[in-house]
């Protein structure tokens, strides 16, 4: 007999509380693939949603990608993007009409309202001003996170959804991937008991660190947003959401220890592509990076002819600040990163953003008066402290990695299920990521870099 079938309706018990989740597999003894089950609330699609997307970079793509492939529910027929590359390769994709592209957000708004939906994937500074626009002129919106740089824009931006009750969905994309709903779910049910405290850590890793954060996209906080807004909303956010109580209090710590001329290595360059004596012993080497590994490539804009993208990348890495040496760059963002954050009934968090791994990924771990939990987004372990049963909990490998595009734990592409449905039923309940619940990790970062930056303790209001 099939195992997964026989397996099916098995409830797992843990701390008092029954998993509801379908069991697909026992893995061990005690160890357990599971999956979520289909929202109820998801209902057949009349017509696809029809959305225009502001910004064709990496984000850009990722939605758009899930429109592609699932063209009864959602519809691209829209794009602005400056980059004439991105632009004519999203257009093709989508079939966007010439009359429906333009090259900045400015120019979709001259437009009457084309579409039900906008999706904001344009860089850090330029989510305000569009999504403003967008909501007063009757959209809803899929708008990336950070919502905005500055805790009153961010509120602007709540107030005027609330004013024209349109749609906000912030792409806080981990509260839709399946590992983190499941911690979600156990801990509300009680599977650990009372949550006393929780130890959170994102290990960022080191190339994808010089590739954003001292190279890319993110090096100045000033020219974009403070690394714990740009890269830890993510964590602050799925910290609060899964504890549920208001913060209250938070203190952080952190500089930029080792991206910095001081531990440029004798010998090196200003580019590695400038003879470097060092490169070929360099773990941050751009050339072993993107030449060699082809890892992160996307920035490069490249053609599809393969035999050409050695010297694109080449051509890139004379030119552009991702062949520059990462101890000679003008970055400012730090390197580690650690906050503590006091909530509601005296639960306590800690967090560590640490830039010195080999690995991604997050990991946390809760502790809770009957029972803990450990997890790394593949397996969440729990312990119950009555029984002395451990059991471990194994997302379905297709809920995390079966879409193409689909990064954080599968969290991508279900944050654009759930708001494709959101948009077509009119009904905001269907995510978990509104503007209103999602703004008080934003106030929380925006605390964490004032106490780091004032060396004190802060009070969230
Ligand atoms: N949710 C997440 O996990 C996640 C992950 C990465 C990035 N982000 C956020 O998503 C946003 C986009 O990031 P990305 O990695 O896609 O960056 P990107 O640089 O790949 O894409 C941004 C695009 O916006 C375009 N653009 C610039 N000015 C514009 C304008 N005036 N009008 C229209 N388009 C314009 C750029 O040319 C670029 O193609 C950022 O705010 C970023 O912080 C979120």
């Amino acid at each position: 007999m099939n195992r997964r079938k026989l397996l099916k309706s098995i409830g797992i018990s843990i701390g008092g509380t029954i998993i509801s989740t379908k069991v697909l597999a026992r893995l061990a003894d005690d160890s357990f693939e599971y999956a979520i089950p289909p929202n109820p609330m998801h209902k057949p699609m009349g017509k696809p949603v029809t959305a225009i997307t502001l910004g064709a970079g990496n984000r850009g793509m990722v939605y758009g990608g899930y429109a592609a492939e699932n063209q009864t529910e959602l519809k691209i027929v829209g794009v602005a993007e400056p980059i004439k590359f991105r632009n004519d390769r999203y257009a093709k994709i989508h079939k966007i009409p010439d009359a429906n592209r333009f090259v900045t957000w400015e120019h979709v708004f001259q437009k009457p309202k084309f579409a039900d939906a906008i999706i904001i994937s344009t860089p850090d500074r330029l989510h305000y001003g569009p999504c403003m626009k967008a909501l007063e002129m009757g959209y809803d919106v899929l708008l990336e996170k950070p919502i905005s740089p500055s805790e009153k824009e961010c509120r602007d931006i709540l107030a005027l959804s609330k004013k024209t009750g349109r749609i906000v969905a912030v792409c806080h994309v981990l509260r839709y991937a399946p590992y983190f709903v499941k911690m979600k779910e156990l801990l509300a049910k009680g599977a650990v008991g009372e949550i006393i405290s929780v130890q959170h850590l994102e290990p960022i890793e080191h190339t994808h660190m010089a590739h954003s954060y001292v190279r890319g996209n993110w090096h100045s906080s000033k020219e974009t947003t403070p690394i714990i807004l740009a890269k830890s909303c993510h964590d602050l956010d799925i910290i609060k959401w899964v504890i549920n109580k208001p913060s209250k209090q938070i203190i952080a710590m952190g500089d930029l220890k080792w991206f910095r001329i001081e531990n440029a290595p004798t010998g090196s360059t200003a580019r590695c592509t400038d003879g470097c004596k060092v490169e070929r012993e360099c773990p941050y080497s751009a050339i072993k990076q993107y030449y060699e590994k082809r890892d992160r490539i996307n920035v490069f804009d490249l053609s599809d002819d393969k035999a050409k993208q050695g010297a694109e990348i080449m051509d890139r890495l004379k030119t552009t600040n991702y062949g520059r040496c990462v101890y000679r760059m003008d970055n400012d963002q730090p390197d580690h990163y650690i906050t503590s954050i006091r909530f509601g009934d005296n639960v306590t968090a800690n967090f560590s953003m640490e830039a010195f791994t080999s690995y991604a990924g997050r990991r946390t771990r809760i502790f809770g008066s009957m029972g803990d939990m450990v997890g790394d987004m593949t397996e969440l372990v729990i312990n119950d402290f009555k029984t002395g049963k451990e059991t471990k909990l194994v997302p379905k490998a297709e809920d995390v990695e079966g879409y193409k595009n689909s990064g954080h734990g599968g969290g991508d592409w279900l944050l654009a299920r759930d708001f494709v449905q959101a948009v077509s039923q009119q009904n905001a309940s269907l995510l978990t990521s509104t503007i209103d619940a999602s703004i008080e990790s934003h106030v929380m970062c925006f605390m964490a870099e004032e106490s780091r930056k004032k060396n004190s303790f802060m009070n969230i209001k």
